[in-house]
């Protein structure tokens, strides 16, 4: 099943194609991909340079991937059980440049994700983010430093059909996707209204 974004306007292909399935094929994810997927991420722009993205992989069949399937709420163990990938975010809170609290890792990390959400489309996979999970246990069970903060799970693999998924996630996997308007999003002159993208120069 595809579920492209109905855009106003042309982007980039792999931009429209993405969206965040719950269902996975058990198709084994290559390693090779794997590796570029977070070589992509490395590239990513951040605050001083300061990378503080950190990552944990597990594939299924390893203790890493049950691990982080047990710290995931139990709403996303129901769906994220069948992915063979499974990816920890972490954050490093205190930056590596200046020794101070970066006030801006989250998004930092954030980028990071994005970045490889963009290869992952690239190599032939989805992605479905997470921030369902208990964070503090997966710091505990991982031996995460204190200086770092346990952020986001992600599910990575092929998509499967909606069928291969339990009860209400089959509806729930087929239902529209929705956005707020540009003119909600973007401004000019000041906040809240509109840019206007037709009748400049
Ligand atoms: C940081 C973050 C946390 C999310 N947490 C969850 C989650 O815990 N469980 C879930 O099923 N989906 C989660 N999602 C998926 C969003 O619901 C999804 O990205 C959003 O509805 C937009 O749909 P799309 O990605 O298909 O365009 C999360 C997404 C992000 C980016």
């Amino acid at each position: 099943m595809e579920k492209p974004a109905v855009t106003n306007l042309d982007i980039h292909p792999l931009l429209k194609k993405r969206w965040s399935p719950r269902s996975f094929t058990s198709q084994k994810v290559d390693n090779d991909s794997l590796a570029r997927i977070f070589e992509a991420a490395r590239w990513a722009p951040s605050s001083f340079n300061d990378q503080p993205w950190r990552f944990i992989v597990g594939r299924k069949g390893d203790k890493t991937w049950d691990m982080i399937l047990e710290t995931l709420v139990e709403f996303n163990q129901q769906w994220a059980k069948l992915a063979p990938v499974l990816v920890l975010s972490i954050g490093k809170k205190i930056s590596t440049k200046t020794g101070k609290p970066n006030r801006i890792f989250e998004y930092d990390l954030g980028q990071g994700v994005a970045y490889l959400t963009f290869q992952a489309m690239h190599e032939g996979l989805f992605m479905h983010q997470m921030g369902g999970l208990d964070k503090d246990k997966a710091a505990s069970i991982f031996n995460v430093p204190e200086d770092y903060q346990v952020l986001t799970a992600m599910a990575i693999g092929h998509k499967g059909e909606p069928e291969l998924l339990e009860g209400d996630f089959v509806k729930m996997e087929k239902s529209d996707r929705d956005r707020l308007s540009a003119a909600e999003l973007v401004f000019e002159e000041e906040f809240g209204q509109s840019a206007d993208f037709t009748s400049k120069g």
